[in-house]
């Protein structure tokens, strides 16, 4: 039972730090979240999947992300627009 209790916490954990830094990806290149938010905005997406498809095939800096996951481009967006 105890263990269950302490996997369950852990969990929480990791799911609430991941809620913070969620876009890890983003910052190892870009440094902040502000200045991506920054670009998204400039990128003129309305929605999550238009910010993939930016990053995809519009922007001409998409060599650079395709590494990056689309999960993790959504996520920029979602945390953008909070
Ligand atoms: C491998 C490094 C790297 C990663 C990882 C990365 N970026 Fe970038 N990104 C760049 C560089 C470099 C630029 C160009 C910056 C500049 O023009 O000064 C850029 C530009 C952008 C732009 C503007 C593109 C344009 O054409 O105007 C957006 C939007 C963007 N990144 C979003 C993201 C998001 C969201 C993530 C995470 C899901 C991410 N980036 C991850 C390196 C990266």
């Amino acid at each position: 039972m105890k263990k269950v209790v302490s996997l369950a916490a852990m969990l929480g954990l990791i799911l609430s730090s991941s809620a913070v830094f969620a876009v890890d990806t983003c910052v190892k290149c870009h440094k902040s979240m502000d200045k991506v938010a920054e670009y998204i905005k400039k990128s003129g997406a309305k929605s999550a999947d238009e910010l993939v498809d930016f990053l995809r095939n519009k922007s001409a800096k998409k060599a650079l992300h395709k590494s990056v996951k689309d999960e993790d481009i959504k996520k920029a967006f979602a945390e953008v627009k909070k």
